[in-house]
């Protein structure tokens, strides 16, 4: 058995939403403890259906790090910023039918990506939030959330 599934090789190798995002609502950068690689993910809300209606991504990650963020970007745009919220990196991975077991700590920088963006958005506007998000300092080992 191959050791990628197609879907991993083929966000690997065409990634969705690569770039930058000049005026994004939300900036998350966040560090894999793990590895040492860095993840940026930027997105756009509409203010008044609290909706990502675009998603970029940037990372110095492995090939895992970079097909599950592009998976993740695909899966949020267009969706709450709740729903989003709900995002799970285990989701993320069995989308892309599954990723080898040392490399789930890849797809752990992807989620965390999309939780500090939000909070930055949050940040800015002055929208409360909870504990949970409080918490998510960019390093998901100290985040407390459960991967
Ligand atoms: Fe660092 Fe995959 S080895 S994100």
């Amino acid at each position: 058995m191959a050791l990628y599934s197609e879907k991993v090789m083929d966000h690997f190798q065409n990634p969705r939403n690569v770039g930058k995002m000049d005026d994004a609502d939300g900036v998350g950068e966040v560090g894999n403890a793990k590895c040492g690689d860095i993840m940026r993910m930027y997105i756009k809300v509409d203010q008044d259906t609290q909706t990502i209606t675009d998603v970029k991504f940037n990372t110095f990650g492995c090939g895992s790090a970079i097909a599950t963020s592009s998976m993740a970007t695909e899966m949020i745009k267009g969706k709450s910023i709740e729903e989003a919220l709900k995002l799970s990196n285990k989701a993320v991975a069995e989308a892309l039918d599954g990723l080898p077991a040392h490399k789930m700590h890849c797809s752990v920088l992807a989620e965390e990506a999309v939780r500090a963006a939000v909070k930055d958005y949050y940040d800015r506007n002055g929208i409360e939030y909870g504990d949970e998000l409080r918490q998510c300092d960019g390093h998901c080992e100290s985040c407390g959330h459960e991967h």
